[in-house]
């Protein structure tokens, strides 16, 4: 049966890469057996624009019934600082879906690319071959916990953050995360920090039992947060998946991102619970946001969208052969030297993305 893709292509530079990313998408498409079908809708400030809220009731119930969404980007300098009461689902498209479609596993892949030495802050031969995905619980941990706030006793101030996370939500994390890894090299990260953390002592348990109990195949170690950071910036090519929580998931992926060279090749993809019928809401987006500086001017590189629909042909689809074509392709243009402004070349929005296809 067909494929419903709900594309939101948002502000800034995200209707240029999305775009770009949806003329690699027809491309693929004569190799699938399922016909796509794609709607289009708004999200973010263009949707402010028009509706006055960031998503509109109809796009979320459009987004529960799809198999995929594609998204942009949302924000920008108009409407970023807009004092809007109901928290963060009320002012960004992005958190409503996040929340409402429970999009609880964020999955970063990086990996070095073709390019010129300079764009990595690392060694190139350090860097060279590493090909990892950091996995992050994104719904629950310290961003969420309650109570939190600033609180004044007398003369005294003081805030608190707390981080929480019920056996459950580490349960599904890992889940996920091995069967991810099972479909990579067969290797699990553990980060935490189980020596100084109550949570870091559930997690690192919890994880233990998931690991035993149902993916015995799966390689599986566990690191102090802090040393992974270490690891990764001394050795990233021994990793495979780095699972860890949210606040420790957001600080290694950005570390993470620095290997790839530039904001513009990363994807993402965010994945909900499983349904009855096996398949998981997902959204799959460009790591990087909407460019204001450079919005309107076709030098977007659109990489990382791209490789957001080959996250999405492997994840959703099942097709991770044709996500390996999508990214060969990738790979090609780039050792080719055809290299967008980020990345220290020329090549428009649209050249790299035609040359993506005539790849394919
Ligand atoms: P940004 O990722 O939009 O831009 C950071 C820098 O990287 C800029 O100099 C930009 O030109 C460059 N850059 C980013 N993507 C690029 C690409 N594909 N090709 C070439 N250069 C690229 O982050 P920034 O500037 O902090 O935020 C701008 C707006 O985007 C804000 O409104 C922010 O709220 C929003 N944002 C949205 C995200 C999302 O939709 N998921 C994520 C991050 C920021
Ligand atoms: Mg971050």
């Amino acid at each position: 049966q067909q494929f419903r893709l709900l594309c939101l292509p948002g502000d800034g530079i995200g209707p240029e890469v999305i775009q770009a990313a949806l003329g690699v998408l027809q491309a693929i498409a004569p190799a699938l057996d399922r016909p796509v079908e794609i709607t289009h809708d708004l999200a973010g400030g263009a949707c402010y624009e028009a509706h006055g809220v960031f998503l509109r009731d109809e796009t979320m119930e459009l987004a529960r019934q799809s198999d995929a969404i594609l998204f942009g980007a949302e924000g920008g300098p108009g409407w970023d600082n807009l004092n809007i009461p109901g928290g963060p689902t009320a002012r960004s498209g992005l958190s409503r879906l996040r929340k409402e479609l429970d999009l609880f596993a964020n999955l970063r892949p990086v990996r070095s690319w073709p390019l010129p030495a300079e764009q990595t802050p690392f060694r190139p031969e350090l860097v060279s071959g590493a090909d990892l995905l950091v996995f992050r619980e994104n719904t629950s941990g310290i961003y969420f916990g309650e109570p939190r706030g600033i609180f004044e006793h007398g003369d005294r101030r003081h805030a608190i953050d707390t981080q929480y996370y019920a056996q459950g939500e580490i349960d599904r994390a890992a889940q996920l995360a091995f069967a991810v890894a099972a479909d990579r090299r067969g290797k699990v990260t553990s980060v935490d920090k189980a020596n100084v953390m109550e949570t870091g002592e559930l997690w690192r348990e919890r994880v233990d039992v998931i690991h035993r109990t149902h993916w015995p195949q799966v390689e599986l170690d566990h690191l102090y947060a802090d040393a992974c950071l270490f690891e990764l910036v001394r050795a990233p090519c021994r990793f495979d998946v780095i699972l860890a929580d949210n606040l420790f998931g957001d600080l290694l992926s950005d570390c993470a991102a620095a290997i790839a060279g530039s904001l513009g090749m990363l994807p993402s993809a965010s994945l909900g619970p499983e349904r009855a019928d096996g398949t998981r809401a997902a959204l799959y987006e460009p790591v990087h946001g909407s460019a204001p500086d450079i919005a309107g001017k076709g030098i977007a590189n659109p990489a990382a969208a791209i490789l957001s629909v080959g996250m999405m042909l492997d994840l959703s689809l099942g097709r991770k052969d044709l996500a390996a074509r999508v990214e060969n392709a990738v790979d090609n243009v780039l050792a080719e030297g055809q290299l967008t402004r980020d990345l220290g070349g020329s090549a428009t929005t649209n050249d790299f993305a035609n040359s993506v296809v005539a790849k394919l």
